[in-house]
Order: C-alpha cells, then sequence, then structure tokens
C-alpha cells in the first residue's frame, strides 16, 4: 500500500491539449473514483499512472518514489481493465499466477498467492477451469485475482464492470468493495457512472474536458456540488435546473414562477443577478398547499414514481418516494424544502 500524489499532470497529443492540468492526493489505502463523461480524460490519466502513457508535464508519485518516467513494471501496480483479457488456453489459476510466473517465482509460493487470492474472491472451486467455462462475473473476478496476486501497491481499475449486465455490476461493484476492506490496497477507479462513484469511493474526482471539477467525499458531492456540472452530473434523475433571478425578496423565474429561497439566503446582494435555482427531483414531494402544477408522463417502479411535471411553465422532473395516485394531465400542488435548494451563479456556474 502506498499513497498517490499526482502533481500538475498534463497531457498532450501533438497540439491538442486532454488533460490540461491535474493535481490529487490520494491517502494510503483510499478508494478513489475518477468519474467524468466519456472522453474527459479518465483513462490517459489513469494510463499515465499506471505508465501505459507518456506524461507530457508534472510529476506522479507512488509512496515515496518518483515514478512519472518509470516503466509500467517498475511502478508495483496492477490494473484491471473493461476487456480482461485472459489467456484462453490457460486455467483460472494459471491465469492467475501468470504473472508471477514471468517474474520467476517458485511454483509453491505462486499456488500460495493464487489460494489466497481464490478464497478473497470465491473462486476456489473454479481454479481448474478455462475462461470460457465461466460466467461474465466469474470471468471479472479472475481479472481481479490476477492483480490481487501481484499484492500492488495501488490498484488501478478502468470500466472494469461495463461488459457486464445490470445486476451483475451491482453484485461486481459490492465484490471489488469488500475486497478492497479486506486488503486495504489504495485503489484508483475509473468510470463514467455516477451511481458507481457514489457507491464505491472514499472520495470522488470529478474530471470534465481534462480538468477536475470538484474534488470530494460523495455526500459532500451530493449536498454541496460545487457548480452546474456537478450538479447535474452527481445524482440520478439528474437535478432540475431553471434560470432566473431575485426580484423583490423572491426568486422569479424567466417564464414567471415564483419559488422559495433558502433561509439566510443574501437576497439583496444578488437582487437582479442571473442564477439558476437547483432543485433535487427526490426533494420535491406532493403537498396539499403549495406550487400548482400539471402532471405529464409518470413512470412508476413499485419502489419510487418519476414524473415530469409542468409547474407555471417550467418543466420540472420529480421523484417521488411515496405511492401517489397521478396521470397524466391530473393537476397537483407540491412543496420544496428551502434547505434542499441550491443557487448558482448563471454566467461563472459556480455554486453561491
Ligand atoms: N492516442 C491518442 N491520440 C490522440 N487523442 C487521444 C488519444 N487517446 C485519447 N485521446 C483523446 O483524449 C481525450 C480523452 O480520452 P480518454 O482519456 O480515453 O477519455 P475517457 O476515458 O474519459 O473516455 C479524448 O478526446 C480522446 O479522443
Ligand atoms: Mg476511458
Amino acid at each position: 500500500m502506498a499513497p498517490v500524489n499526482i502533481q500538475s499532470i498534463q497531457k498532450r497529443y501533438g497540439q491538442v491539449k486532454v488533460i490540461h492540468d491535474i493535481s490529487v492526493d490520494i491517502a494510503d489505502g483510499e478508494f478513489v473514483v475518477l468519474v467524468g463523461p466519456s472522453g474527459c480524460g479518465k483513462s490517459t490519466l489513469l494510463r499515465m499512472i499506471a505508465g501505459l502513457e507518456e506524461v507530457s508535464d508534472g510529476e506522479i508519485h507512488i509512496g515515496r518514489r518518483e515514478v512519472s518516467h518509470l516503466p509500467a513494471r517498475d511502478r508495483d501496480i496492477a490494473m484491471v481493465f473493461q476487456n480482461y483479457a485472459l489467456y484462453p488456453h490457460m486455467t483460472v489459476a494459471e491465469n492467475m499466477g501468470f504473472a508471477l510466473k514471468l517474474k520467476k517465482a517458485n511454483a509453491s509460493e505462486i499456488a500460495a498467492k493464487v489460494q489466497k487470492a481464490a478464497a478473497i474472491l470465491g473462486l476456489e472451486n473454479l481454479l481448474d477451469r478455462l475462461p470460457r467455462q465461466l460466467s461474465g462475473g466469474q470471468r471479472q473476478r479472475v481479472a481481479m485475482g490476477r492483480a490481487l496476486v501481484r499484492d500492488p501497491q495501488v490498484f488501478l481499475f478502468d470500466e472494469p464492470l461495463s461488459n457486464l449486465d445490470a445486476k451483475l455490476r451491482v453484485q461486481m461493484r459490492g465484490e471489488i468493495k469488500s475486497m478492497h476492506q479486506r486488503v486495504g490496497t489504495t485503489t484508483i477507479y475509473v468510470t463514467h457512472d455516477q451511481v458507481e462513484a457514489m457507491t464505491m469511493a472514499d472520495k470522488i474526482v470529478v474530471l470534465h474536458g481534462g480538468l477536475i471539477e470538484q474534488v470530494g467525499a460523495p455526500l459532500e458531492l451530493y449536498d454541496r456540488p460545487a457548480n452546474l456540472f456537478v450538479a447535474g452530473f452527481i445524482g440520478s434523475p439528474s437535478m432540475n435546473f431553471i434560470d432566473g433571478r431575485i426580484e423583490e425578496g423572491v426568486f422569479r423565474s424567466d417564464k414567471g414562477l415564483i419559488l422559495p429561497l433558502p433561509e439566510g439566503f443574501p437576497i439583496a446582494e444578488y437582487g437582479g443577478h442571473p442564477l439558476v435555482y437547483g432543485i433535487r427531483p427526490e426533494h420535491i414531494r406532493a403537498a396539499a398547499v403549495g406550487l400548482p402544477a400539471r402532471v405529464g408522463i409518470v413512470e412508476g417502479t413499485g419502489s419510487e414514481i418519476y414524473a415530469k411535471l409542468d409547474c407555471g411553465g417550467e418543466e420540472i422532473s420529480c421523484l417521488f418516494r411515496e405511492r401517489l395516485n397521478i396521470r397524466f394531465g391530473d393537476k397537483i400542488e407540491i412543496g420544496i424544502d428551502p434547505a434542499s435548494i441550491h443557487l448558482f451563479d448563471k454566467a461563472s456556474g459556480k455554486r453561491l
């Protein structure tokens, strides 16, 4: 195990800069998730940490060592990819032990380490099988086992669950987390899926266009997103954004909807200033007396109801956890808890 320190890292491909200037401190044993939309530079950053891609500028430290220019094999990391790339003609045990064999470890040491990793991952009964005799989830576990036997300072994962179906993804998410809890190795995990980030991370780094938008614990990002990008990215369904401004002590949307403000909001300071009002779908409730709204599409999953409402000309998504009997075209009233309102500066996108 070791801390990882990423200092002012940049990456250029020819004239094109894809990582602008990224610094992150990762504590020893921490589980950090790099999350962001496709193309934001997650894989590039991870591959630079792994030594599979040259850094254009900046420094990477693993423990006390600067590794920025060391070859991958000297960095003491193990990486798990989306494509597990198991050797088809080798058994599970041979796949898992192969890296140690290349390092000329002796057979009994290899067998012991493979056994130990297999026990952690529940693969003991599958060690003699070939990859084609395994399910997708089992193959994923073998790929993790291969990383685990190397007992590296740092695990790197690049979208390792993308090839699995939804149910298996949820299960494997839990297994990776529980493996981390057992072995405690510093882990850097890349995904585009904010739910994976929220459920797995000690610390989330939100990337966008080769820059960091925010770093924080999952609930910090959910409760206090630093800007419109993070507010819209973290949380599903996405936060509602309503453009408007403060007039005569209230928030008035561009379409004329009047909404409550959080207690203690410095109204005088932002009077007339273009703002964006943010409210998460799950923070809107049906109320006996509230803002009048007309129901648009309604989707129920049993555990919750997702609905789009027209509220004073603004389209607002809501997620109700109670069983409401609502249908397209119904008139209802909604309430917003002032404590769950987010306000952003429209020009800069920054949280106020
Ligand atoms: N070898 C390369 N040459 C040129 N551009 C690249 C290369 N690899 C990646 N890129 C570009 O760098 C950006 C970030 O890519 P990547 O790190 O793969 O994104 P992510 O993993 O977040 O989806 C993308 O715009 C991509 O097109
Ligand atoms: Mg990628």
